[in-house]
Formats: structure tokens, sequence, C-alpha cells
């Protein structure tokens, strides 16, 4: 299993878009335009649909890893429907996003589930991104730490200390996701500190290596900025990942050390 993701990290969500036709002309125009790089990482979420297109697609670049946006919290059974983080792996998924806030929100994912997720997902090596992110209302409220943290320590729960150095975290505030608004470099600055030093207090000097990426309606006019902020160590993004001219553009973004 990649252990540790070279930063900076240039992760896409394609959620509910993108079928297996879509794919294969993105990953051809986008495989194109990129060539094989080694001072980043670059991670795509397909549909699980999709998933064989784009293992298909990368199966000479090993630079790319593909990852799926859902897993259950049992990994085979009786669970109509379900993704399964053994099934995933089989297939060519080499990551998976834990407790995006599409599931949290809209399916009603747990914070117990989440940490389940994140067990599974190292059980069947897989490179678990747990997301974390308050909503406007806990924003406005003032309870924006309170709500990450919590959310971090649950999908942390049951992994130990040399575990939680191999996950990578997304922080993705709701009110961000989609809306066109974005935190500013300082605010994903300032709550990635907090989740540093959470994860100080749970891993000591491993927190240091240990990936935070910025989500939320991040495009090719602020990707730079987000990167050149204390403590973010790439981006997930959704909507300005969906067109492969524009997400080539995005990953090949000059990054300031
Ligand atoms: P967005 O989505 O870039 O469209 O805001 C980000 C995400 O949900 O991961």
């Amino acid at each position: 299993m990649t252990r540790v993701l070279r930063t900076p990290i240039f992760a896409a969500n394609w959620k509910l878009n993108h079928g297996p036709t879509d794919a294969r002309a993105f990953m051809q125009r986008f495989l194109q335009q990129v060539p094989r790089v080694d001072d980043r990482s670059l991670l795509i979420f397909p549909s699980a649909l999709s998933l064989a297109a784009v293992v298909d697609a990368i199966k000479d670049r090993p630079d790319v890893i593909v990852g799926v946006q859902q897993v259950h919290t049992e990994s085979l059974g009786a669970f109509t429907g379900e993704n399964s983080v053994v099934i995933a792996r089989d297939a060519g998924a080499r990551a998976v996003l834990v407790g995006h806030s599409e599931r949290r929100h809209l399916f009603g994912e747990t914070d117990e589930a989440t940490g389940r997720k994140m067990r599974l997902a190292l059980d069947a090596r897989l490179i678990p991104m747990l997301c974390v992110g308050e909503t406007l209302a806990e924003r406005e409220a003032g309870a924006t730490e309170h709500v990450v943290l919590r959310q971090l320590e649950a999908g942390l729960s049951a992994l130990s200390v040399a575990e939680v150095s191999q996950v990578v975290l997304a922080y993705e505030p709701v009110w961000a996701i989609g809306t066109g608004r974005t935190a500013t470099p300082a605010d994903a600055s300032a709550i990635h500190g907090v989740l540093r030093g959470a994860l100080r207090s749970r891993a000591g000097d491993r927190a240091g290596h240990i990936p935070i990426c910025y989500g939320g309606s991040v495009n090719r006019g602020n990707v730079a900025e987000l990167l050149a902020a204390p403590d973010v160590d790439g981006v997930l993004v959704g909507g300005a990942s969906l067109d492969a001219d524009g997400w080539s553009a995005i990953v090949r973004t000059e990054v300031a050390h």
C-alpha cells in the first residue's frame, strides 16, 4: 500500500458523473496533457461503475491512483447495492473517500460508521481519505472546531498510532461545497492547524506527515493560493475536476514549497 502520498495531493471527486464512456474519454485527454509526475499525487474518485474504465486507462501510469467514493461498513455479505472495501481493492481501487459531507448529510452516514469504514479501508490496504467539515449553521454557531474534531476523533477511533499516520484528511466546509463560496486560504489554514494539532496529540511527530487537503469550490483561479497556505497539503475537487482540460490545468498548478 502507498503509505505516505507525495504532496501536494490533487484529488478529483467526480461524484455521480461520468459513466464509463465519458471516463475513458476524460482519461485519454487528461493523460495526454499530464505527463507522469513525481512531485505530486494524483487521485481520481469516479463512480464505482466507471472504476474499471479508469483502472484500465491508468495501467501504464502508476503515478495516478484511483479510488471509490463510498464503501459499506461490512466487507462482504447480504448488503444489496453496497460497495465493499474488499471488492473495490480487487477491482483496482487503491483509495477510498470516507465521510464525505454528501454521505453524511444526504445519506445519514454517522460518525460511528466513518470509524468502522476507516478500519476496513486500512485492513483492505486502501488509502482512506477522511472528510470532515462543518455546515453553515454550525459555523455561524461558532462550533466549527468542535464539529471537525469530533468527526476526526470518530474517524480515527479504531486506528493505532501507526495506522493514523497512513490516512489522508480532507477539510471540506459544507457551505463551500458546490456553492462557489470558497473558504479563504486563512480560514482553511486555521482549521487545518487545528486538525494538525489534534493529529499531533494522537500520533506525535508522525502527524507532520499526514496530508490535510482542502475541498470546497476549488478551481483554477484559487487553487494556487489555497495550496500556498500553511498546512494545506492538497485539494479535493468536485465540480472543477469534471472537465479534462480544466482538471489538467489544475493538477499542473505551480506550487510554492
Ligand atoms: P466542489 O466539491 O469542488 O464541487 O465544491 C468538493 C467535494 O465535494 O469534494
